[in-house]
C-alpha cells in the first residue's frame, strides 16, 4: 500500500424444456437442422447452475472421466472425475484433457455480459506470464513489482484529483469487491472512532446506497454487520440521487456509496448532487457523512471521456474511490484499486506492516498472497497507452455503444433505459405492447450464434422490469456491432413470425442470467 505521491510506494410454454418435442422446439427456433443440445451449452453438466461448489453426491463420487484414446498409449484410460487420480499422466495429455473440458465455455470476446477485460495485447499476456511466479505480498523479494504498484497508485491518485499535498494512500486488490470491502471498512472504523471518542453507542452502523449496487456491498454489510439502507429504484429514477440518499442518513450512517457506472444500466450516480445534499444535511442536523465512490468501471472511463464531470476527489465529501483494473483498466481478471483522499480517511489500525527492503511496508488487504503479473500488466497499459491511448479506447467503446443503442432503439420493439453516454453500457426492455416473446427468449436465441447477452430483472420494487444489458469493451468493433444488429433483426423477425408462445431453451427458473 502506498502512502502518497511524495513517498517511495426458458402451447409449449407451460411445459418444461425437456418435455418439448424436438420438432416443436425446432419450429419455434426457426431452424431447419436438428437443434443443438443448447441446454448443455448454457447450463453445463446436469443442467445445474452451481453458484458455489459443493461435494458431489454418493452416486457421483466414483464417476470417471474418459480420456480420448488418441491422447494415451494404453488403449483405454479413465481417471476418477471427483477424486485425485492415483497416478499422473504426461503433461501434453493433461493439457489436452483439461482443454477438452473447457471447449463448452463461451467465447469470451462475444461475452457482452461482462465488464471484465477479455482481450489484451500478446505483449501484455507475455509480461503477465513472465510474472506468474511473483507473489505480490513479497515486497522484499520483488521490490520492483512493489515499485510498479506504487507508481500505479500515484497515477490513479493523480487521475482522480487527489488534493495537492495529500499522501492519498492506496493499494492494489484482487478486484473491486475487495477494494469496496476495504473502502467500507475504513468508513466503518472512522465512524466507530468518532462515536467512541464522543462516548456514543457504536452498535448500529448503517450504510446508505441504491438497490442497484453490486452484490459486493450487500456482502460488505452482511460480513461486517452493517445495516444496508437501500434506496429503491423507481421507473423514472434507476439510481441513487442526492435527496433520497440524504433522507436515509442519520448519526449511525458510516457513509454513502455512489456508483460511477451502475451495474444495472451503466448510468453514473450524481456524486456532486449527493455531496450537496449531504452538505445540507450537515447544516440542518450536524451529521457529517463521507462518500465512497464505487468507480469499478467508471473510475477508468470518466477521467478520459468525461473529464469535466465532478465525481472524484474534487468533490469534498469523497473519502475513497475504488476501480477494477480488470474492467476498463484493460487488464485480464485479477486486479482492482482503492485510493483514499488522505491519511485521515484511512484509520491507521487497519494497516499492517510487512517487511520491505529491511524496512517495513504498510499493507491493507483481505488476502495475503496474490499474483504480481496483474500489477505489472496495469503498469504496462499505463505506459503503453498513456492518457491519450486510454481516451481513444474508451471513446471508441462509447462510440460503438451509442451507435448500437441508437440502432436498437430504431428496431421497434425496444425501449432504451440507458444509451451508453455514461459508461459504454446500455440497457433496453421490450415495449409493453410486445407480448409475443420476452427478453429472455431473445437472449437465449442470440446465444445460439455465440452472443452472450444477459437478460435479467431489476432489483426489489422493479422486479417486473426485465431488460437486456450490453457492455461494450475494448475490442468490440463497429463491425461486430453490425453483426450483432443483423442477428438481433433476424431473431426479432423469427420471434414475430411465430405468434404462438415459444418453448424456452432453458427451464424457466434458470433463465435469470444476470449475476454481476
Ligand atoms: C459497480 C460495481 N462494483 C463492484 C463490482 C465488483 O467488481 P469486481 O468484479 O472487480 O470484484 C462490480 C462488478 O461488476 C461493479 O459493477
Amino acid at each position: 500500500m502506498y502512502m502518497g505521491k511524495s513517498r517511495t510506494k426458458i402451447s409449449n410454454r407451460e411445459k418444461p424444456f425437456w418435455q418439448v418435442s424436438v420438432s416443436a422446439m425446432r419450429d419455434s427456433l426457426c431452424i431447419e437442422e436438428p437443434a443443438p443440445c443448447v441446454e448443455d451449452a448454457i447450463l453445463g453438466e446436469k443442467g445445474a447452475i452451481v453458484p458455489l461448489h459443493s461435494q458431489v453426491g454418493p452416486e457421483e463420487q466414483d464417476a470417471e472421466l474418459g480420456i480420448n484414446p488418441v491422447y494415451v498409449r494404453v488403449a483405454r484410460r479413465e481417471i476418477p472425475r471427483y477424486k485425485l487420480p492415483a497416478e499422473g499422466m504426461l503433461p501434453d495429455t493433461a493439457l489436452q484433457v483439461v482443454r477438452d473440458e473447457l471447449i463448452l465455455d463461451g467465447n469470451a470476446r462475444l461475452n457482452l455480459a461482462t465488464f471484465v477485460t477479455t482481450w489484451m495485447e500478446p505483449q501484455a499476456a507475455q509480461l503477465m506470464a513472465e510474472c506468474f511466479d511473483k507473489n505480490m505480498i513479497d515486497k522484499d523479494e520483488y521490490p520492483q513489482t512493489a515499485e510498479l504498484e506504487r507508481r500505479c497508485v500515484n497515477i490513479l491518485g493523480d487521475l482522480w484529483h487527489a488534493p495537492a499535498g495529500s499522501t492519498a494512500p492506496g493499494c492494489s486488490t484482487t478486484g473491486s469487491s475487495e477494494a469496496c470491502m476495504l473502502g467500507g471498512m475504513a468508513l466503518l472504523w472512522r465512524w466507530r472512532q468518532r462515536r467512541r471518542a464522543a462516548g456514543l453507542d457504536t452498535t448500529w452502523p448503517n450504510l446508505v446506497m441504491g438497490t442497484n449496487v453490486q452484490v459486493c456491498w450487500e456482502k460488505f454489510c452482511r460480513y461486517w454487520q452493517v445495516e444496508p439502507r437501500q434506496v429503491p429504484m423507481v421507473p423514472d429514477r434507476l439510481f441513487l440521487r442526492g435527496p433520497e440518499a440524504a433522507a436515509q442518513c442519520d448519526e449511525n450512517t458510516i457513509g454513502v456509496v455512489a456508483i460511477m457506472g451502475s451495474t444495472m444500466d451503466g448510468s453514473y450516480e450524481p456524486v456532486q448532487e449527493i455531496n450537496d445534499a449531504l452538505d445540507e444535511l450537515y447544516t440542518e442536523r450536524k451529521v457529517d457523512i463521507p462518500i465512497h465512490v464505487d468507480g469499478a468501471s467508471g473510475g477508468f472511463v470518466a477521467p478520459f471521456i468525461q473529464p469535466h464531470l465532478q465525481w472524484d476527489f474534487r468533490v469534498p465529501r469523497v473519502a475513497s474511490i475504488n476501480a477494477s483494473g480488470h474492467k476498463y483498466g484493460l487488464v485480464y481478471p485479477g486486479v482492482g484499486w482503492v485510493v483514499w483522499r488522505d491519511e485521515d480517511a484511512l484509520p491507521e489500525d487497519l494497516v499492517f506492516r510487512v517487511n520491505y527492503l529491511g524496512g517495513d511496508m504498510p499493507t491493507f488487504a483481505l488476502n495475503f498472497s496474490r499474483p504480481g503479473g496483474h500489477v505489472a500488466a496495469q503498469y504496462y497499459n499505463f505506459v503503453r497507452l498513456g492518457f491519450d491511448g486510454y481516451r481513444r479506447v474508451q471513446q471508441s467503446c462509447q462510440d460503438v455503444a451509442m451507435y448500437l443503442s441508437g440502432e436498437v432503439a430504431k428496431l421497434g420493439p425496444f425501449e432504451l433505459l440507458s444509451d451508453g453516454s455514461d459508461l459504454p453500457v446500455f440497457a433496453f426492455r421490450l415495449r409493453d405492447d410486445v407480448t409475443a416473446y420476452t427478453v429472455f427468449d431473445l437472449s437465449e436465441r442470440l446465444r445460439m450464434r455465440g452472443w452472450l447477452v444477459p437478460a435479467y430483472t431489476f432489483p426489489a420494487d422493479l422486479t417486473d422490469t426485465a431488460v437486456i444489458r450490453i457492455v461494450i469493451r475494448n475490442g468490440f468493433t463497429m463491425d461486430l456491432a453490425g453483426l450483432l444488429l443483423d442477428d438481433l433483426r433476424r431473431q426479432i423477425q423469427c420471434l414475430d413470425a411465430h405468434s404462438q408462445p415459444h418453448a424456452p431453451l432453458v427451464p424457466p427458473h434458470q433463465r435469470q442470467s444476470f449475476a454481476h
